[in-house]
């Protein structure tokens, strides 16, 4: 595994040969550590579209028939400790309480996490599955408990997937009708301040990393917006960058930052590149060490909405109001974020 996972660190070796994950940011079967998850929690928060949030609730079912238990069933997929569906839930007002949530992750030590601490939320843990982003189709067509899902939710997961399964994402959510808010893709895009001149070269390095870990890495939002339009879905996209401020959030720049130079290290293309990274990233180090390194971090979320998901339920205001791909490509002009 590279040094990169996600919208976050992992420590990388420093001869970048070998795949180590050396920072603590991962236990030794190579999941996420729970710690990584809860220091970045707050800047999610934060960066997540309360508005693509607002969109997927005006798409979900307006009411109960006689045959469906009233409130709504929601897949929180790559849950981690469940910070996704608490965040969905803390914004749902009244219709949480009535919300159930099934929260589905390989990693079955993170479910277990995700599901004591949503115990304390408002809403309800379904259950728990033990599977990835490949097994959606089967999730949604033989759904938990016989529920019929009603969304399907997701956050820092995208781009640390295959290619292959993102597709699959939009395949699945297109075939069920069910609308899927994909939180937190990294864009690939950062921004450090003080700048420095060989910024673009290491953001292009981390890319590099990113692309050998065979993870569908910078681009897998727009993978998603494709995937779902060819599908005859909408998709919108906004741009949720985390702003980073070192006085605020110094521990989680910090430990970003170790795995962001990292994978920069890992991905240069010749010793003398790797060098010049080395320079690069002591100059930010140091800047660092001051706590004068601002950080914003690009992310995009999506809202996808099948074809019969948006007839039967889009809100009037939505269809004319939202184009179908808006995406502010610009982490630091984002309006929602
Ligand atoms: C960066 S963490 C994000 C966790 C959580 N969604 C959050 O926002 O805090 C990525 C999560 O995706 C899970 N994951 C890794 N590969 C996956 C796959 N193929 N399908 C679904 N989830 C996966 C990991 O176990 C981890 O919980």
């Amino acid at each position: 595994m590279s040094p990169l996972r996600g919208a976050g660190p992992v420590g990388g070796s420093d001869d970048g040969s070998d795949d180590g994950n050396d920072d603590g940011s991962d236990d030794e079967a190579g999941g996420y550590d729970v710690a990584w998850l809860d220091l970045r929690a707050d800047a999610d928060d934060r960066a997540r579209s309360d508005a693509l949030l607002a969109d997927l609730g005006n798409a979900l079912r307006p009411g109960v028939t006689a045959a469906d238990p009233p409130g709504d069933h929601v897949l929180d997929l790559g849950c981690g400790t469940g910070a996704m569906a608490r965040w969905c839930l803390d914004r749902f007002g009244p219709r949480a309480t009535d919300t159930v949530v099934t929260l589905v992750d390989p990693d079955g030590r993170l479910l277990e996490v995700a599901r004591s601490r949503l115990a304390a939320a408002p809403g309800r843990v379904l259950t728990t599955v033990a599977a990835g982003c490949d097994d959606l189709a089967r999730l949604l067509a033989d759904p938990p408990e016989g529920r019929r899902v009603d969304a399907v939710v997701a956050s820092a997961l995208l781009d640390v997937v295959p290619a292959a399964s993102v597709v699959h994402l939009a395949r699945a959510v297109a075939g069920a009708g069910v609308p899927l808010l994909a939180a937190l893709t990294v864009t690939g895009t950062v921004r450090l301040d003080p700048q420095h001149p060989w910024d673009e070269v290491a953001a292009a390095a981390v890319a590099r990393t990113a692309r050998r870990d065979g993870a569908a890495g910078p681009g897998a939002a727009g993978l998603l917006v494709d995937a779902a339009t060819a599908q005859g879905c909408r998709a919108v996209a906004r741009s949720t960058p985390w702003h980073l401020d070192p006085a605020r959030d110094g521990a989680l720049v910090a430990a970003w930052w170790e795995g962001y130079a990292a994978a920069a290290r890992h991905g240069a293309r010749t010793p003398e590149e790797r060098t010049a990274l080395d320079v690069w990233a002591a100059d930010h180090r140091s800047a660092l060490e001051r706590g004068a390194l601002v950080v914003q971090v690009g992310h995009d979320d999506v809202l996808v909405l099948p074809g019969h998901a948006a007839r039967s339920r889009l809100s009037a205001f939505l269809s004319t109001s939202v184009p179908d791909v808006d995406r502010n490509a610009d982490v630091g002009g984002t309006a929602d974020a």
